[in-house]
């Protein structure tokens, strides 16, 4: 019998082309370690699969923009080859922190109190302090905290400028508290990590910058709490394979969701992988269930 062909998909074109590009390779290794695939790494550099050789599986080690908005994901289902994580409807509202923030409260899943605001809104719509964000981006970029009145055209005007200037942009109630994350594979989660980043704000330079970020695994009776909601909120959006749900638990120990994460980092330092390994889980071992659940619709 000749051996599955997996195509790994890496680059692409999105802010977070670099860090896929390790991710991809990380893959590539780990796959070719478990000596059953035929692994072709596959860079793409424009947003579009008519390069992509056919193959048995793509694993998707793509993030941000067309990658991981439903639109590798569509190309693939019309192509028919399966691909690792969530379909492209699933993708598309994980994407979208206003799709997201709908489809949780409908099927009410704990998530902080939000609003829309558009450029020219003079004041905070909620009361402070709230936190300003690009519904459509990641990795932190344009996200601002608001504590006093005079930040907050500074805030929505980063917001909006992360977006071309366009659009209406996230108002979110600040959740002061702890941060946590859990990866749910196949709709059961991993080990909780905590991640403990200077000032309590988890910020572009703090996740990919600072020496100072911690990921401890935390020991706290609310953690089983915490997975649940994770579970929740991943069959809420329709999720399959791995996504990294994160979290704010405010000081009376609620959890909130944030956001999904329907392709998270593959990278050495990345969450997932280390919660997997916690679990007793190695990477070339999660790599090899990532691609025994890779599925397309259609
Ligand atoms: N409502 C909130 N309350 C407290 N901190 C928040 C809130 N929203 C975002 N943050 C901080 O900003 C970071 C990035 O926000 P997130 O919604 O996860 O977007 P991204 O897609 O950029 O990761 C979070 O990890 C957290 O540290
Ligand atoms: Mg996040």
């Amino acid at each position: 019998m000749s051996s599955k062909k997996i195509c790994v998909l890496m680059g692409g074109t999105s802010n977070e082309r670099d860090v896929s590009l390790v991710s991809g390779k990380n893959v590539v290794d780990a796959l070719v370690s478990l000596n059953k695939y035929e692994v072709i790494p596959v860079v793409l550099d424009r947003d579009s699969v008519e390069d992509v050789p056919d193959c048995d599986v793509c694993f998707l080690a793509l993030h941000g923009g067309w990658g991981e908005s439903g639109g590798v994901q569509a190309a693939l289902d019309k192509r028919k080859i399966p691909y690792t994580g969530p379909g492209a409807k699933a993708s598309q509202i994980a994407m979208d922190k206003v799709k997201t923030k709908m489809v949780l409260e409908m099927k009410g899943v704990p998530t902080a109190k939000w609003t829309l605001a558009s450029p020219g809104t003079e004041a905070s719509p909620l009361p402070l302090p709230v936190v300003v964000k690009p519904p459509c981006d990641g990795s932190s970029v344009g996200i601002s905290k608001v504590q006093a009145a005079d930040e907050w055209k500074p805030a929505l005007d980063a917001a909006l400028a992360a977006q071309g200037g366009k659009g209406e942009v996230m108002v979110e109630a600040f959740i002061e508290g702890r941060e946590m994350t859990v990866a749910v594979i196949d709709g059961a989660p991993l080990p909780v990590i905590e991640i403990c980043a200077k000032g309590g704000w988890y910020g572009y330079d703090e996740k990919y910058n600072s020496d100072e970020t911690r990921y401890p695994f935390p020991d706290d009776p609310f953690l089983p709490l915490v997975q649940q909601i994770a579970v929740d909120a991943y069959r809420a959006c329709g999720c399959r394979g791995v996504t990294r749900v994160d979290f704010r638990i405010d000081a009376k120990n609620r959890p909130f969701v944030l956001e999904l994460n329907t392709l998270p980092g593959m990278t050495g330092h990345s969450l997932v992988p280390k919660a997997a390994q916690q679990a007793g889980l190695s990477f070339p071992e999660l790599c090899d269930r990532m691609i025994a659940a890779a599925k397309c619709d259609g």
